[in-house]
């Protein structure tokens, strides 16, 4: 069976943190790739730290929301940084995901279904009438026509998008037993997110808290 991935929220603005994750993370028969989201990214290091990165599975969670062009064009413009993943919102539409793909190359294409600090109400809040589960079923439908190589949903969607969606289904809102959800809404643990089917798991607070700790619990969790 392929060794689903556990992808590291690097959500700080500092290398020497991302230095001991990395160190704390070497561990045999556990996949791990580092993902750099929006705040490592824009600051002042964090595109240099990543482009001298070797042999690691990288994750560029841009999130592109934009027209076809602008997200086309932010994606040659990384293309130096050779990330094995990049992230583009699916609600920026049919024709961006396609010119997205288009220029991904060898980096995976990964839609962003509705983000896991989301419920029904926030969704009604900003106008959507479907409630999560629908919605996200109907990104993935988009997520396949447009052959992105990958999804991101909640662990409680997985179930609902293995059906039409057959590549990877990588799941934010995962908490370790007992810790809090904080900003996030459809959560579940990692032993469940695999169980529904999830191919890779991202966690960022829940282990990044105190790295050395969380992830000796986290394998206690996994067995
Ligand atoms: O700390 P926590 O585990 O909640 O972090 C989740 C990470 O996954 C953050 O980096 C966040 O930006 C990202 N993410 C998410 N929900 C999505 C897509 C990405 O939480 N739908």
């Amino acid at each position: 069976m392929k060794l689903p991935t556990i992808f590291i929220a690097c959500d700080t603005t500092s290398t020497k943190k991302i230095n001991q994750i990395i160190k704390f993370t070497q561990i045999p028969k556990i996949k791990f790739g580092y993902k750099f989201g929006l705040e490592f990214l824009n600051s002042r290091d964090g595109r240099k730290f990543v482009s001298h990165l070797k042999n690691k599975i990288t994750f560029g969670d841009y999130k592109l929301a934009d027209i076809p062009n602008t997200c086309a064009s932010a994606i040659r413009a990384v293309k130096d940084l050779n990330f094995n993943y990049i992230t583009i919102h699916i609600s920026s539409g049919y024709n961006a995901l396609k010119a997205a793909k288009k220029v991904s190359g060898k980096t995976k294409l990964v839609g962003v279904t509705i983000l896991t600090s989301l419920d029904n109400k926030s969704l009604r809040e900003i106008g959507f009438n479907k409630e999560v589960k629908r919605l996200v079923l109907h990104q993935a439908k988009l997520a396949a026509k447009a052959k992105l190589d990958a999804i991101v949903c909640s662990p409680q969607e997985i179930k609902i998008v293995k059906k039409i969606f057959k590549k990877e289904i990588i799941t934010p809102g995962i908490r370790l037993s007992g810790d809090s959800k904080g900003d996030q809404k459809r959560v579940m643990t990692p032993k469940q997110a695999f169980q529904n089917g999830a191919t890779g798991i991202v966690m960022g607070r829940s282990l990044t808290s105190n790295i050395k700790k969380n992830i000796q619990k986290l394998i206690r969790e996994l067995n």
